[in-house]
């Protein structure tokens, strides 16, 4: 946070700002204030820190800091904040663990209502819930033994602004930190500050390519990303003339151009709560762009200079302005002052204009509009917070008495390099009277004037060529609108915009029963341990462990082309750079020991001769820092022989027969020849689904310790030690007791770091092992991206035989999965995805086959689901074509096919204890399906260009690794003689709240409290031999390893307990190690009668099954593909929760990352293998305001399962599916739209359901315009792995 005095206002400002991108040079006379600086464990924790620990809103806490930022920000401006501004905090927030809604619940409690209420219930007056109108017990919900208070707020300390720290008296009494003219110099740039014009003016004369710098948000990520050296830069935020608001009578705004958009925001509401509502059009539309331009973080320090000046062909603003014909003032030195419009001359080339080096643009007037004005904007995105537009528009008309065109601007922003006015459309529509007419005429004038070739930079030509006239479309129909024209009552539905809707959720599960020991945690909603130090930032993750001394940096040196012969790697530049020690390459290892991989040892450590993806590591640079080594990294020269072919999709490797041959597992049940002839009905039919980035928000990290006698010491961001401990005793053919793998913690896995974690650890320990020095690297975010691969897109065809009630007799799934250019883990993918096709349906012949494609991608590996979700996903596209087929609800072909009780799989596994049947029955109950899907209907027969969806699906996720072996761990157990206890166990804790898990189980097991036990990190010392926290078999493995260690130990206790029953735990302890017993114990588990062989189908494929059902309703806006989920209903058996809370973030986490997967992420890949989507600007994941509106998760009652500890379930990956509700119903409502012009039958939709797929696939007159180029003519930009 940075706090400034206003010396206009006199009023202290504090705005949440993204550190990455503020220059220390631009916080002169600022006070900043870090997460650190608010509250401690060691002291106090702040109010908002407590309360998000206790809300169960931090898992991995990488995002924890941020989010606590954002929050305090808000705070120290507003001690009572609006729900909407809680929102808009937010919108620059991403957490990748918890689904948000614990983080909005838990700040929830700072709203002035819910402070009352909370105060209220602690005083024992309200007489009921914190939750209010939420309350369970108001809802019929609440019995004896159910409950939904995650959280209890009355419990939270108080918020007392008053004693917050105080802005620094010293910046407020005198303006010398802002009045100086300051230079910084550093060897490589010199940043000036002057607070004058002219010396600005005179600077900008004298380096006409110097950079003037506002927020940087600009030229920060150029820096940093495109490699931009700016020698000079000026910061010109003290200079009078560009940091004023002028209000000029019958004109307009006049805005400084280093005014921030914050600035820019906050005066044009004050003037259209002034000015009468006609002559504020433009500043609405601005402030309503606003909200969707970025986050809070950004809008607080970017200029509006910087967003024209950056010229950007998708800046929101620009269209506006053009549109409007603002005028720019600009100057310079030499010239002095002249006015610029922001008209069609403009923009000269692809961020290019016609202010001059030399000039400075100082001013942007912003007019007022005219009673017969209209002036609207539009922006389509991926995601609607915190994200470019994808097309945007802006529409300025004056209509004359006779309702013609008297005047009209149409500007668009992403059609072109760019942004760009239609002034030949709008030239001929001059004159015309606003109607059906005209309308036609402007949507074919304007698909004349704005072409795109099916090549085009950006991609998805029609999408984006179908919103230009949807934009225009709605505008039309709100001109006539507020004209009071005729307007038919089901049109009105497309001038609608989605709003943030406020947010609902509740959360029931069982609770323990009374009389349970207060010291038993298990079944209590224990925060996250770790909660508090994650949110005062205490915690401590790989790249946080201090320097050490001598310790140097590595960079890796990647691959840059897809399939490619090395024909010389020369480090010379490198290596003669100041501050390099060591380039390390193949060449530094025998082939052996260069060769790794998990399951095949397919990869090398550094590629020796051909690179087969982008992103393969050639070599390593290491040096004094980071800095230098990054930089040195780039002066490694490579030299490429091209090769061919370069296989990118699925589509290329199955053209080029290109696949991992050794992996084509087939299993089959009955026969499904036979069962398909004996079917009534039959159809076929083939769907894709992307893949993913794991987007964890703690890059790949790894820091190495050389020792002596060889030993090294790695601290590595893994989810698989143990596996990262042997890899590097194989480089380096030492045993591997050498080698000790440490992890304390790590900021999000999700499968990610279950085998990649070798890429960089290797290299590391390499380079610590031969220089004899600490050696550590983190990954950028390009880098992780580009490198790391992500979640197997798959390719699936189906043929289903079926009767005519839907009940399927017969299935067959191909599968192909996208592997990239290794197996990693893709093969053990497959598999899963192999017991996975058949989702929740009992189907008596099936015959089911994969293929691993061999691509040059980077290799794709394990991901939250492990393939489930790719074939669960493929087979509810078969269930949702049989229900199209034979014109019933999906739901009704869904309960009719649930698995029952005793029923068979197609692997053979007999269902025990099978609650499917009562998952689907509460949720369809509980989100009262039945009359919403009428409702649904309802709303659909009403309106035309809104369109709603409903579906409820299940989800029976096998629990066990499918590899054999790795269903074991182990745990050791050590009591101290105080009393203390401390627990190693083989899971790594990524968020996931394992050792929170792990402790309640230790309470319960030894029967003691929790402030007595400890878990330090994990480490392959302590526990050898174990597998990857993985599998969602984390708190099955390890506590069922601790449980054994524990009561090993209790056994050994037993005596002094007996000899001493009323004494004290410390006093059993201290007997028995005065009387010499071991008071340590190890404990291991390996899951018992497990193992399928897929060739002889004998064995069991997993321990048990994790059932769940959702309910999802969305509403699409048919002209733009945007998406709004309205609701979610879960109902979970997660068996008896060892911690409901935790449980229930999963849940809540899975789901989000889900429909993540399933509606907006997407790899965008070029033709020849280059990553586009290497950063959160072009990759999506889904922010705070894309949760369902309301959020409702049920844990099933009265189902213990006897086959994991304390009668709990796994619940990491199952949950993970259930986001496919919105998916289909999303394509429920797509299929309402196609009804709408006689479009009937099943349809194809891929995911994700991205606003582009949406649009595309709701067919109109609009999208009629613009037919699809025939395949073959021309090389798209990118295409879909
Ligand atoms: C996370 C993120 C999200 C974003 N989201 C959006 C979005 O939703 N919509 C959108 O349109 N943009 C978005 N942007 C782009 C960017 O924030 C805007 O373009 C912003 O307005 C730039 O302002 P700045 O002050 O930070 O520019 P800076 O980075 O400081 O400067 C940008 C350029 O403008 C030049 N410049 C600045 N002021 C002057 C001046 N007075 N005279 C001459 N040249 C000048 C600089 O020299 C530089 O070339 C986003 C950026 C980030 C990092
Ligand atoms: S808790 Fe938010 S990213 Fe992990």
């Amino acid at each position: 946070m940075v706090s400034k005095f206003n010396r206009d206002s006199k009023k202290i400002v504090h705005l949440a700002v993204n550190a990455c991108l503020a220059p220390v040079c631009s916080m002169h006379g600022l006070a900043v204030t870090t997460v650190e600086g608010i509250g401690s464990t060691r002291s106090r924790l702040s109010a908002v820190q407590e309360r998000l620990a206790k809300s169960h809103g931090s898992q991995c806490g990488f995002c924890t800091p941020g989010i606590v930022m954002s929050m305090y920000a808000l705070l120290r401006n507003q001690p009572k904040p609006s729900l909407e501004e809680l929102e808009i905090a937010f919108q620059g927030n991403l957490c990748r663990c918890t689904g948000y809604r614990p983080i909005i619940e838990g700040f929830k409690s700072f709203l002035e209502d819910y402070e009352v209420q909370g105060r209220a219930v602690a005083n024992g007056k309200a007489g009921g819930c914190a939750m209010g109108d939420k309350c369970c017990k108001k809802q019929g919900a609440c019995s004896k033994n159910i409950t939904q208070n995650l959280v209890q707020p009355h419990q939270f300390a108080p918020y007392d602004p008053s004693q917050e720290p105080t802005f620094p008296p010293e910046l407020q009494v005198a303006d010398e930190y802002d009045a100086q003219f300051l230079t910084f110099s550093s060897e490589r740039v010199t940043w000036y500050r002057p607070t004058k014009l002219s010396d600005l003016l005179q600077l900008k004369e004298k380096h006409p390519s110097a950079k003037v710098v506002v927020g940087n948000t600009e030229i920060g990520v150029e820096v940093k990303f495109k490699n931009f050296h700016y020698p000079v830069l000026i910061q010109p935020n003290h200079i009078e003339e560009l940091t004023s608001v002028q209000v000029i009578e019958g004109q307009g705004v006049k805005f400084g151009a280093a005014v921030t958009l914050s600035e820019l925001e906050a005066t044009l509401k004050e003037q259209q709560k002034k000015q009468p509502e006609t002559t504020t059009q433009v500043f609405k539309a601005i402030t309503d762009m606003l909200n969707w331009f970025a986050g809070k973080q950004i809008r607080n320090v970017a200029a509006v200079g910087g967003n024209i000046m950056t010229g950007s062909p998708i800046s929101d603003l620009n269209p506006i302005f053009m549109a409007a014909g603002c005028v720019l003032e600009v100057s310079s030195a030499s010239k002095g002052s002249r006015k610029v419009t922001m008209d069609a001359t403009f923009f000269t080339g692809y961020r290019r204009n016609v202010i001059s080096p030399e000039e400075v643009l100082v001013s942007i007037t912003i007019p007022f509009t005219k009673e017969n004005q209209h002036f609207l904007a539009y922006k389509q995105a991926k995601r609607r917070d915190d994200d470019i537009a994808i097309v945007n528009a802006a529409f300025n008309l004056t209509l004359n008495s006779q309702k013609e065109v008297a005047k009209l601007s149409m500007a668009f922003g992403g059609m072109a390099p760019t942004t760009i006015l239609a002034t030949k459309s709008a030239k001929a529509l001059k004159g015309k009277e606003w109607n059906e007419q005209t309308l036609e005429a402007a949507l074919d004038l304007l698909v004349q004037e704005i072409p795109l070739s099916p090549g085009a930079p950006g991609g998805m030509i029609l999408f984006r060529r179908s919103l230009t006239l949807s934009f225009f479309f709605k505008f039309y129909l709100s001109v006539q609108q507020s004209l009071n024209g005729v307007v038919p009552e089901e049109a009105k539905s497309a001038t609608r915009q989605f709003h943030s809707l406020p947010t609902k959720s509740a959360q029931y599960h069982e609770v323990v029963p009374e009389g349970q020991a207060l010291h038993d945690l298990v079944g209590r909603n224990v925060p996250h341990l770790s909660g508090s130090k994650q949110a005062t930032g205490e915690a401590v993750y790989c790249d946080d462990i201090p320097k050490i001394a001598n310790e140097l940096y590595l960079a890796l040196v990647l691959s840059t082309k897809a399939h490619a012969n090395i024909k010389s790697v020369d480090a010379s530049a490198a290596l003669a750079t100041k501050g390099v020690h060591a380039f390390f390459s193949a060449k530094d290892l025998s082939p052996d020991a260069n060769q790794h991989g998990t399951i095949i040892k397919d990869e090398e450590i550094f590629v020796s001769k051909t690179v087969t993806s982008q992103g393969q590591v050639i070599g390593a640079v290491v040096a004094d820092d980071q800095m230098t080594a990054q930089r040195a990294a780039k002066l490694v020269k490579i030299e490429y022989e091209e090769l061919t072919p370069i296989i990118v999709t699925i589509d290329d490797a199955i053209k080029e027969n290109s696949f991992f041959e050794q992996f084509k597992p087939r299993l089959t049940k009955n026969n499904f020849e036979q069962g398909l002839k004996s079917s009534e009905h039959t159809l076929s039919g083939e769907v894709h689904i992307g893949g993913q980035e794991h987007f964890y928000l703690e890059t790949h990290c790894s820091l190495a310790v050389p020792k002596e006698d060889n030993e090294i010491e790695i601290f590595s961001s893994t989810q698989n030690p143990s596996e990262i401990q042997s890899m590097i005793a194989h480089m380096l053919k030492v045993p591997i007791n050498r080698v000790t793998c440490r992890v304390k913690r790590i900021g999000g896995g999700f499968g990610g770091k279950e085998s990649r974690a070798a890429l960089l650890a290797l290299p590391v320990a390499l380079a610590a092992h031969r220089l004899r020095r600490p050696v550590r690297c983190m990954l950028d975010r390009d880098e992780d991206m580009v490198a790391t691969g992500g979640r197997n897109p798959f390719r699936g065809r189906y043929q289903v035989g079926f009767d005519a009630q839907g009940k399927i007799h017969a299935c067959k799934m191909v599968m192909y999965n996208n592997a990239g250019y290794s197996v990693d883990l893709s093969c053990s993918v497959m598999d899963r995805a192999i017991f996975h096709m058949e989702n929740a349906y009992n189907i008596p012949n099936i015959d089911t086959e994969g293929f691993l494609c061999k691509t040059n991608l980077p290799t794709n590996t394990a991901y939250r689901g492990f393939g489930g979700p790719q074939s669960m996903f493929l087979a509810e596209n078969y269930i949702e074509d049989i229900a199209v087929y034979l014109n019933k609800d999906p739901a009704e072909i869904r309960r009719i096919n649930l698995y029952q009780e005793g029923d068979i799989t197609h692997y053979n596994q007999e269902l025990v204890n099978c609650t499917l049947q009562r998952c689907w029955d509460e949720c369809a109950e509980k989100s009262d399906y039945n009359e919403r899907k009428k409702q649904v209907e309802k709303f659909n027969n009403e309106n035309r260009w809104k369109k709603r969806g409903l579906c409820i699906l299940p989800t029976k996720f096998g629990i066990a690794f499918s590899a054999y072996f790795l269903n074991q761990s182990g745990a050791l157990v050590h009591i101290y003689v105080d009393g203390s206890v401390l627990i190693s166990h083989g899971g790594t804790e990524m968020g996931q709240g394992l050792h929170t898990k792990m402790i309640q189980v230790a309470s319960r097991a030894l029967g003691v409290p929790e402030t007595d036990i400890y878990i330090s990190e994990t480490s392959t010392d302590k526990v050898p031999n174990t597998p990857p926290t993985a599998a969602s078999a984390g708190s099955d493995l390890n506590g069922m390893a601790v449980m054994e260690a524990c009561e090993i130990l209790l056994k050994r206790l037993e005596p002094y307990k007996k000899a001493n029953p009323k004494g004290a735990w410390k006093d059993w302890v201290s007997a028995a190690f005065f009387d010499r017993v071991s008071l340590s114990a190890t404990g291991y588990h390996a899951t018992p009668d497990i193992g399928f062989d897929i060739k002889t189908k004998q064995g069991k494929a997993f321990n048990y099954f994790t059932y769940g059902v959702a309910c999802s309703e969305v509403e699409i806006d048919c002209l733009t593909g945007d998406h709004q989920v309205i609701r979610t209903d879960i109902v979970m058996d997660l068996g008896e929760s060892i911690n409901p809370a935790i449980d229930i973030g999963q849940i809540e986490g899975a789901f989000v990352q889900g429909y993540g997967l399933f509606t907006m992420e997407e790899l965008v890949y070029s033709p020849t293998g280059t990553l586009y989507s290497r950063g959160p600007g072009m990759y999506k994941i889904p922010g705070f305001s894309d949760i369902p509106a309301e959020f409702n998760v049920s844990l099933l009652r009265g189902a213990p399962n006897p086959r994991a500890v304390y009668s709990s379930k796994a619940v990491g990956e199952p949950p993970f599916f259930l986001a496919a509700s919105v998916f289909f119903a999303i394509k429920n409502a797509i299929a309402s739209a196609r009804a709408d012009v006689g479009l009937k039958g099943a349809f194809r939709l891929d995911s994700p359901a991205t606003a582009a797929r949406i649009r595309v696939a709701c067919q109109d007159r609009f999208t009629a315009k613009f037919p699809e180029p025939e395949p073959g003519t021309f090389t798209p930009w990118n295409v879909m792995p």
